[in-house]
């Protein structure tokens, strides 16, 4: 059974590029600039930002920016190996509730999930920040 390992170089180098994507958020409401770098199965790395809206509600999140585009990029059949979420605020941002749903669909279960917490980053496999998610079936 193939293991799903990716490098502390690889997860760097996700979290770097988190970072650049977070300069071009479009956050003119909270100012909170976030980034998102998923790295898929394939090798390829995709990168998203948040984009606010002034109904507040329609915000989409750094996460969800990148699992679109890289859906639009490299179609239905992705999976994502990994995770590194960033932000330019210095605050804790683990990815909320709807990004994890919706990561879901896409993800490894042991997919590392690089993102800031209250001290400092930390890693954790997806299926922790979502447990279940995996039982999840329509009948
Ligand atoms: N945000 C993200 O894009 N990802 C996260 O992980 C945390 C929150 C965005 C949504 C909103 O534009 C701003 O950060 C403040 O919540």
């Amino acid at each position: 059974m193939h293991r799903n390992h990716v490098s502390e170089t690889e997860m760097s180098r996700l979290l770097e590029l988190a970072r650049q994507a977070a300069a071009n958020s479009y956050s003119p409401y909270s100012h909170f600039r976030v980034g998102a770098a998923l790295k898929l199965t394939s090798g390829e790395v995709v990168t998203g930002t948040n984009v606010e809206n002034v109904s507040y509600g329609l915000t989409i999140c750094a996460e969800r920016a990148a699992l679109v585009s890289a859906v639009a990029s490299f179609g239905p059949g992705i999976r994502v190996a990994a995770v590194a979420i960033a932000n330019l605020n210095q605050a804790a941002s683990p990815p909320c509730g709807a990004c994890r749903q919706v990561l879901a669909e896409f993800i490894l279960p042991d997919a590392p999930v690089l993102f800031p917490a209250a001290k400092g980053l930390s890693t954790m496999p997806f299926c922790e920040l979502l447990p279940l998610s995996g039982d999840m079936q329509l009948k």
